[in-house]
């Protein structure tokens, strides 16, 4: 949550600063701002002293922008932020940057400190006012009480082993003009390297326009960036050596090439993901070979269970992936929401695996999942999409989800390539433990190879999608239900629905309705089914009947050919027919549109659903 970047620099730094927090509007758009230094010209034309000038705004970057339209900064040194309110709420007063009581500091904050209210009482007893109500005020005023000495990488220091909490933090001093000074502490932060100036953010999008060459800042080190060069410290004003790493990626893939917005975009993309993630690990011989998986066969060959932690729709491919690694490798598989895992003191043994799944590479909570099962010696991989995320680096081993990047904040392309990469993983691991024939195995591939044109047809179908879509704006209420493989789906579509048009959803495993959730039933609940072809669609049909004799309005999802749906139900969404075990990958789509247009049809910002950030830094 909350986006960060600084700039110390040849160039003007405002609009640099504003075209990075543009890109990094996506962790959060709740408010907007800019810190920046300035040397203010009296009104004799006596240059006068250097000072910091913050201006913010409520709401999006664009508020920001404009509320620069006609001031003129020609310095090269500031930072902006993009918030996403945890404490206290959405506004001016608590967007940052915050200074410090002086007013010499200025702090752009990511992260969460968790002993906020002590540091703020004892800096109350010492005189210090705040006038914020978020916990990040603490920062510039403790760090402005150890810079007495004058020295602000050392006040930093002192400030930072104070701290308790995940941060990233983006420092400028208007008696340091020349300088920009970061830290973090579990919430990303990186350093980009261009000639004659250089950057720091939250994550690459931000700066990957300027330069390519980042540094990963690590935990407790206190970068020093000026024009021309970068310096690293730690705790202990120890110089730290400097590992450069070249990124990959292009801004231009982040365009909504003719597309209303992003998330239609990302749908329609989903056919050529699929098939870019087959060619990338299945080669010409047909076999499924990982690049970057960092377990040895024997490894592989001896687990005995394997937990998946995940937050939100990575969790739901990780149920996916629960029903088709232990249908095909026999293996049990546990998941757990990141959040849980952490806390529960988790059993690991030696011969579990533990795969993250997660689309940024960067949830908080999915993060210290990955940590508490290092700590009790567990081998972790991750599927994961964004390269050179943390989790990716915290990881033994990586399959990557190559689904470019995912700008719209509600999942949906990283989702299917997730589904896509679980799939091809259980079968390598079931061939690999001899759970399945050459036969199968090849059968297997085959199907994830006609996936995509499959979701094209279904992605044609848009039209009526969106008129089944404005017959059921109105509903208040909204259930869905699947079985077995298409359990998750159901929560999946769910999750959609809610979160882009903030009608209450709920996904169940339809077996679970006769207890409890059918007493929602009536003639205002809209209910999704999903009956594709499988071992329990006259279960489904069943369920399917006992919500019409309750008058609940049916929309299904059904295998093309089912003349037998058609008999009960008028509004139906017709799919392709695939083996039961990969349904999961066709039977997403038209709930993902179902929720796209019922939003659209509503006037709801898709992007960008209120109160959400698409990566969710802070536990
Ligand atoms: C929902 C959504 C979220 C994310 C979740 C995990 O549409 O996008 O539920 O799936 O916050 O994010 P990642 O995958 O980045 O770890």
């Amino acid at each position: 949550m909350c986006g960060i970047i600084g700039y110390v620099g040849e160039k003007k730094a405002v609009p640099i600063i504003l075209e990075g927090l543009k890109q990094l509007e996506y962790r959060g758009y709740d408010s907007a701002g800019i810190g920046i230094v300035h040397k203010p010209r009296s009104k004799k034309g006596a240059e006068d002293k250097n000072k910091i000038f913050v201006l913010k705004r409520k709401g999006r970057v664009a508020n920001l922008s404009g509320l620069l339209k006609n001031k003129h900064f020609p310095n090269g040194l500031a930072i902006g932020h993009t918030r996403w309110a945890t404490h206290g709420e959405p506004s001016s007063g608590n967007a940052h940057p915050h200074q410090d009581c002086s007013g010499r500091i200025a702090v752009v904050h990511n992260g969460i400190i968790e002993n906020y209210q002590e540091l703020k009482k004892e800096l109350e007893k010492e005189g210090y006012q705040f006038k914020s109500r978020t916990d990040s005020e603490v920062i510039p005023n403790l760090i402005s009480k150890f810079y007495k000495e004058g020295d602000l990488k050392k006040a930093v220091a002192k400030a930072i082993k104070k701290l308790k909490g995940a941060y990233a933090l983006g420092i400028i001093c208007s008696e340091q003009p020349e300088k920009l000074f970061a830290v973090r502490n579990d919430s990303p932060l990186i350093i980009g390297l261009g000639k004659g100036e250089n950057f720091i953010a939250s994550d690459a999008s931000a700066i990957l326009k300027h330069t390519k060459r980042v540094i990963y800042l690590g935990d407790k080190q206190i970068a020093v960036l000026e024009k021309g060069n970068v310096n690293i410290f730690d705790l202990e004003d120890k110089q730290v050596s400097q590992k450069i790493d070249i990124l990959s990626g292009d801004i231009s893939k982040a365009q909504k090439r003719g597309f209303k917005d992003f998330m239609l975009k990302e749908i329609y993309e989903q056919p050529a993901i699929l098939s870019k993630i087959l060619s990338q690990w299945v080669s010409s011989d047909g076999n499924i070979r990982f690049k970057h998986l960092g377990l040895n066969d024997n490894f592989l060959k001896g687990i005995k269970q394997i937990i998946i932690v995940a937050c939100g729709t990575a969790f739901h491919a990780g149920l996916v992936g629960k029903y088709v690694i232990e249908s095909l490798t026999r293996i049990p598989v546990w998941v757990d929401v990141a959040s849980e895992f952490r806390y529960r003191k988790p059993i690991i043994k030696e011969e579990t695996l533990i795969i993250a799944i997660s689309q940024s590479g960067e949830t908080a909570d999915t993060l210290s999942a990955v940590r508490e099962a290092k700590k009790n010696k567990g081998r972790v991989i991750c599927i994961c999409n964004v390269l050179g995320s943390s989790l990716t680096r915290e990881s033994e081993g990586v399959i990557y989800t190559y689904a470019g990047p995912e700008i719209s904040v509600a999942s949906t392309k990283a989702y299917t390539a997730q589904l896509m990469t679980i799939y091809l993983f259980a079968l390598y691991l079931a061939s690999l433990k001899g759970k399945i024939s050459g036969e199968e195995f090849k059968k297997g591939v085959s199907s994830l190879q006609k996936v995509a044109a499959m979701q094209n047809k279904i992605l044609s179908q848009n039209k009526e999608i969106k008129k089944i879509a404005r017959r059921h704006l109105h509903f208040g209420a909204f259930l869905y239900l699947g079985r077995g493989v298409n359990f998750p789906t159901a929560l999946e579509g769910a999750l959609k629905l809610k979160e882009l048009s903030y009608i209450p959803a709920e996904g169940y495993a339809a077996g679970e309705m006769k207890h409890g959730p059918i007493a929602l039933i009536d003639e205002y609940r809209a209910v999704v089914c999903i009956i594709n072809s499988s071992p329990v669609y006259s279960k489904m049909l069943s369920n399917i009947q006992e919500i019409i004799a309750r008058k609940g309005k049916i929309i299904a999802i059904a295998n093309k050919g089912d003349e037998q749906i058609q008999n009960y139900l008028k509004e139906v969404i017709f799919i392709p027919k695939i083996e039961p075990l990969f349904s999961p990958l066709l039977t997403i789509i038209p709930l993902q549109l179902l929720a796209y247009y019922v939003a659209i049809l509503k006037k709801y910002d898709v992007d960008k659903p209120r109160n959400l950030a698409k990566s969710v830094t802070v536990e």
